[in-house]
């Protein structure tokens, strides 16, 4: 079977290391599902980003959504990045993990009345607007306290990422962002929102974006638009990209980042704005893996089956967007044979699977896989479902290990409900 492995997460005498934690010592002290992230990895993957874009005028605001622990979110603030929000409860994060609201963005395709005034009283970077309706409730809600609201119109491009559908969100018709008519014609109305000053644009295309097309074309149209808001005589300050940098989830793939980066800087440049980034599977993803146990191995017609203890409701991205992710034993044995499996979870979901005919290394019950590439849209997107507690986050820093998250009780899947004897 071919391996994944990076500067971080690396075989030493045939067993998986993070950094230089030995993950089967680990899994011992803090079972399984576990999620590990290695925090230079984390430091690494926000340098080679901004290293790419050197020359231009910019900032990084991590997209929090792809993976909001208090740790990595406190992380990346103290190398600079700011933070990007995606609703109250984002918000809590990042002041909790000591984010100074200038290095916030609050970003949420439908932001409710309460995530309005939030971000409205406190004093973000920029607030975005994705319709009319909002751009009207944001101007009433700072209106109020009396103050000015910095906002981005947030763009449809109408640009297709050439991803997979369920991470596109810049085609017609989609839920996302305002089109370049209806912002044309609010930005030529804005004597009407005197609480607002329009010092920003955005746009955000979809995710897992692995070639230069798809941005390379939205900047360019952007660029016209641009040309046509400053003609109303709306100074932009700030434009931003959003995210969707992609990365490589297969051994054998070969990341275009830098290519990429060097096409988008002259581009950039010639915006003659600040430009914002919003990078969040870029920075995390291969930062972190999921490790679980075999729990069976079992036949089922042709099939052979490697059932795990985690499950869609600790990784449900294979479950929801078919994606791969690489998955391979913590112990090489070369005396085992390569065997085709379907890897799934204990989950009551027949679309609980993590791989389908996938070549593996044979392993036995009670041994650990570790998935890869689990550091972005895992964690975040778990759940309790089948009354299952969520699994610790642990980083590793070198030699150390800090549990930045513990195991969730079945305390914790009871919070606040009760017993109510009327009934
Ligand atoms: C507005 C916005 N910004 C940034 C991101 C981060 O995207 P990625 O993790 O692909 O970089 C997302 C992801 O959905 C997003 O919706």
């Amino acid at each position: 079977m071919n391996l994944y492995t990076t500067k971080f997460f690396t075989y030493k005498n045939n067993s998986l290391y993070c950094e230089e934690i030995e993950l089967n010592k680990l899994t011992k002290e803090y079972g399984t599902p576990v999620y590990v992230y290695s925090k230079n990895s984390i430091i690494e993957n926000y340098n080679r980003f901004v290293k790419a874009f050197e020359g231009l005028n910019f900032r990084v605001f991590y997209a929090a959504k792809s993976n909001y622990n208090l740790n990595v979110i406190r992380i990346l603030n103290k190398l600079g990045s700011g933070i990007d929000v995606n609703s109250q409860g984002e918000f809590f994060r990042a002041k909790k993990a000591g984010v100074a609201d200038k290095d916030l963005i609050f970003t949420g395709v439908g932001k409710t009345l309460d995530e309005i005034k939030l971000a409205v009283s406190s004093n973000v970077l920029m607030i975005k607007a994705e319709s009319l309706s909002e751009v009207i409730k944001i101007n009433r809600e700072a209106g109020k306290i009396g103050k000015i609201a910095p906002v981005a119109l947030r763009i449809n491009p109408e640009v297709d990422a050439q991803t997979h559908p369920h991470i596109t969100t810049a085609v017609s018709g989609s839920k996302f962002g305002i089109t370049f008519s209806e912002a044309l014609v609010i930005y030529g109305n804005a004597s009407k929102y005197p609480h607002i000053n329009f010092c920003g644009i955005d746009i955000h295309i979809g995710s897992q974006i692995t070639t230069p097309d798809p941005f390379i074309t939205a900047v360019s149209v952007m660029k016209d638009f641009l040309l046509k808001v400053l003609q109303l005589g709306i100074k932009i300050e700030h434009f931003d990209i959003g995210g969707g940098f992609g990365i490589e989830y297969k051994p054998e793939d070969n990341s275009k980042f830098e290519e990429i980066a060097a096409l988008l800087v002259p581009l950039l440049k010639s915006l003659d704005c600040e430009i914002i980034f919003e990078p969040g599977r870029f920075i995390t993803a291969n930062a972190g893996v999921l490790l679980s146990e075999i729990i069976y191995r079992k036949r089922s017609g042709d099939k052979e089956i490697i059932m795990l203890d985690a499950g869609t409701t600790e990784l449900i991205r294979p479950a929801f967007y078919g994606s791969y992710h690489h998955i391979q034993p913590l112990n090489l044995d070369e005396s085992q044979p390569d065997i085709v499996v379907d890897i799934t979870g204990p989950i009551c979901e027949s679309s609980d699977y993590f791989a389908k005919e996938r070549t593996i290394q044979s392993t036995i019950e009670e041994e650990t896989l570790a998935i890869m590439c689990a550091g972005s849209y895992a964690s975040v997107m778990s759940s309790n479902y089948n009354g299952r507690r969520r699994p610790p986050e642990i980083i590793i820093d070198k030699n150390k290990v800090y549990v930045s998250r513990s195991r969730e009780t079945f305390e914790h899947l009871l919070y606040d409900e009760k017993i109510i004897k009327e009934l």
